[in-house]
């Protein structure tokens, strides 16, 4: 199977990596001088490449999205920051029949976490003295904060716990008790920690998750491709991610 790269930078490059080491075929490889307003992605460029992994720019990735379409060649977009182009782009997707999978986060760990909190949000809904709360900390270059992922938690968290109203990201005085705390550490170099705690006066629950290395957003991506190769339509990640859970060979 080959992919095509569409952005050649920390992602892109470990894309790479972990692809050769899996056996795939790589390139051809886009970067911003060689895919200037998406102009590289020509159906003859793409002519042997069975699917394109865009890990580029949020200034870049519409234009490439609609290229690749026109090509008629399935996608997969790591790419964050363009979700509010949404509306632009799903039509383009669906006219050209493509198989294209979208996410902000690859890591197949984080899935299964997601639903890991909503089951223990279940079990502590009856014992109201588990105070629960949502930590991040990435390094501090991410611009964002809380991360796309923590609201999400947090969100998981409201969704299933009544007395809960809403989420606290930012601590003006004392937190309310429909209040839920989600706080964001950046510093260093670090890639990525989730935590979801639940706290008791005497006693404290707290799963967390840990990205160690990109690698891990590197092989979700991988597996994308490979759930994506042969079928078509619009898919999340978490869509995918379920098709595994439910024993679909990754
Ligand atoms: N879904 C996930 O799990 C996940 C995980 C990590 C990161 N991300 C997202 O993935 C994106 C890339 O992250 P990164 O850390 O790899 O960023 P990065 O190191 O800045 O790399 C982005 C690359 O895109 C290239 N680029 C710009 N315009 C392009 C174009 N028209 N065609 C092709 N390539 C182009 C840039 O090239 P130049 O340097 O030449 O401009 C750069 O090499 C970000 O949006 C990030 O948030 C998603």
């Amino acid at each position: 199977m080959r992919i095509a790269l569409i952005g050649y930078g920390q992602m892109g490059r470990e894309v790479e990596r972990a692809a050769l080491e899996a056996g795939f075929q790589v390139g051809p490889i886009f970067t911003s001088r060689t895919n200037p307003e998406g102009r590289g992605l020509t159906a003859e460029a793409l002519r042997e490449v069975d699917v394109c992994v865009d890990f580029s720019t949020p200034q870049a990735v519409v234009t490439n999205i609609q290229r690749v379409a026109e090509a008629r060649k399935p996608m997969v977009v790591g790419t964050t920051g363009w979700y509010d182009r949404w509306d632009d782009v799903r039509p383009v997707v669906e006219r050209a029949e493509i198989g294209f999978v979208y996410g902000p986060n690859f890591c197949l760990g984080i899935h299964v976490l997601f639903r890991l909190v909503a089951y223990g949000a279940r079990l502590f809904r009856h014992l109201s003295d588990f105070d629960p709360y949502v930590v991040e900390w990435h390094h501090r270059r991410k611009a964002d904060h809380p991360s796309g992922t923590a609201l999400r938690l947090g969100r998981i968290l409201l969704e299933h716990l009544e007395q809960k109203t809403h989420l606290v990201t930012r601590l003006e005085g004392r937190i309310p008790p429909e209040g839920i705390s989600v706080a964001s550490v950046r510093a260093g170099a670090h890639p990525g920690t989730h935590l979801v705690g639940f706290d008791a006066p005497f006693e404290t629950l707290e799963i967390t998750h840990t990205v160690r290395h990109r690698r891990a957003f590197a092989l979700g991506a991988l597996a994308a491709a490979r759930f994506v190769k042969d079928r078509r339509g619009i898919f999340s990640f978490e869509e995918v991610v379920d098709h595994f859970l439910q024993g679909g060979g990754i």
